[in-house]
């Protein structure tokens, strides 16, 4: 059982009591009671996307060995459009068989495509038997690999951009430059196969430390096209988002970005180069323009890693068993990640960017989504823990105008727990029986002498 201590109970019964808190922590919480914008039409290049609610991609740990989606994934998503959300973001998905985070993530391949096909189709028909033929939600496959964090990679065969004492202490061997310039075709070949399974869009994932996101920070990788300047650090994303461009333009460009990673220069991307912990998006900012260039039309802007920047990532009340309490109150964390999107919809107000990190505030965050969106700080409000636990949301939000706390996310942890036990995730408190008992038989799993 994870005893660990909680590091600030959230308390507040009323939108007021959370709003003073924020100005007790000394942060700028956007608020607008007025929710409609929410629920407002918008688009994502010349697609149509039904509301401005987005369910953020969260790994279910679920598939089958080869990497389709199994009947437990097909459920998540099925909720998901029921729920209501206009995008759902799915999640994160290997372009290569040695690039799996674990051997249950999706793995987008000719054998499993037919998988994937039937999973967009079921999300779809689930939407629109409940909100009629004209809600079709708009379907991101989030496209990965999970370079030093590839479970699946053969003994030995494991690879870092460059040395990260932040992100692992193993002395593993580097990618060289001819394998990096390899990894972009496994992009475009999962774009095509995700673009014949019916996805609107797929997301060249660059962040939370895997191996694209990786190498954006990769300030010490030495006499490499990869490694050093901006421009060599970018390379790989941009060359990808290029080539996907080029060579699947039936299908749209996204990308998941860290606007800043939380670990000190020369260790992390959007940090400031005097090696203090501060922030610094100017090189963040130089990219979402030349993603911008590139023809990527949907940005989601997120932060830190979270195996050892969680509270910067998904801010939480109790951590995951077994790693400390938040350093902060978590509303700094979720201002800051909102203020993060804000910054980087500024300098690409023509592409729409999902803001994260909305869960934590439970039944409020409308309110606040609909503050962030309505200063222009995002044009979408992306829940990821807050969809596991409360798919319905939208659904709720439409027909009522707010939603039952009994149904949110309580920051919990135990969802990222399943995956870190080896279990499939999902929400053990609101999704109960079934991931509360995964929950504990993971936990006993855990605790029983092997
Ligand atoms: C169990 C779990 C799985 C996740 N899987 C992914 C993923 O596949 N891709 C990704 O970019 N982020 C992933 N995330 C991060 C979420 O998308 C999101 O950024 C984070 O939970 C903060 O948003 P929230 O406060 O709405 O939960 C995951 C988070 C959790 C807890």
């Amino acid at each position: 059982m994870n005893t660990q201590p909680v590091a600030d109970r959230f308390v507040f019964k009323t939108a007021d009591a959370l709003r003073r808190k924020a100005e007790a922590v000394g942060v700028a919480l956007p608020f607008d009671e007025d929710v409609r914008i929410l629920l407002e039409e918008t688009a994502v290049g010349d697609r149509r996307v039904p509301n401005r609610i987005a369910a953020q991609p969260m790994e279910g740990c679920d598939s089958t060995p080869d990497g389709a989606p199994t009947d437990l994934t097909i459920r998540r998503y099925e909720r998901f459009g029921a729920g209501g959300a206009g995008l759902i973001w799915f999640e994160a998905t290997s372009v290569a068989a040695d690039g799996r985070a674990n051997a249950r993530q999706l793995f987008i391949t000719p054998v499993t495509g037919p998988g994937f096909r039937s999973l967009v189709e079921v999300t779809r028909e689930a939407a629109r038997q409940r909100f009629g033929r004209k809600h079709t939600p708009f379907c991101v496959l989030q496209l990965t690999h999970s370079g030093r964090f590839s479970s699946t990679a053969p003994a030995g065969q494991r690879r870092v951009a460059c040395h990260n004492p932040h992100f692992g202490r193993e002395a593993l061997p580097e990618w060289t430059d001819d394998q990096l310039d390899g990894i972009v075709g496994a992009f475009v070949a999962a774009a095509r196969v995700a673009a014949r399974a019916g996805f609107d869009a797929v997301d060249i994932k660059a962040c939370h430390g895997y191996l694209v996101h990786e190498l954006l920070g990769a300030h010490t990788r030495a006499n490499s096209r990869y490694g050093g300047p901006f421009e060599h650090r970018t390379r790989l994303l941009l060359d990808i988002v290029s080539a996907v461009r080029a060579e699947v333009p039936e299908i749209a460009v996204a990308v998941r970005l860290n606007a800043t990673d939380g670990v000190p220069f020369p260790y992390g991307f959007g940090m400031s180069a005097d090696g203090s912990a501060s922030i610094d998006l100017e090189q963040p900012a130089r990219l979402v323009r030349l993603l911008r260039d590139a023809g990527c039309v949907l940005l989601n802007v997120t932060a830190g890693n979270p195996i050892n920047r969680p509270h910067i990532n998904r801010p939480y009340d109790r951590p995951v068993a077994g790693s400390a309490p938040s350093p902060e109150h978590p509303l700094i964390g979720v201002v800051r990640l909102l203020g993060l999107a804000a910054s980087m919809q500024a300098e690409v107000p023509s592409v729409p960017v999902v803001a994260t990190g909305l869960s934590w505030l439970r039944q409020f965050w409308p309110p606040v989504a609909a503050g962030l969106l309505k200063a222009g700080g995002a044009q979408l409000a992306g829940l990821g823990r807050g969809m596991f636990a409360y798919p319905d949301a939208p659904a709720d939000l439409a027909a009522r105008g707010s939603l039952d706390p009994v149904k949110c996310c309580i920051a919990c942890s135990r969802c990222t727990e399943l995956m870190r036990m080896g279990s499939t995730a999902g929400c053990a408190v609101r999704d109960h029986p079934l991931y509360s008992s995964l929950h504990r038989s993971a936990e006993e799993a855990a605790e029983s002498p092997s």
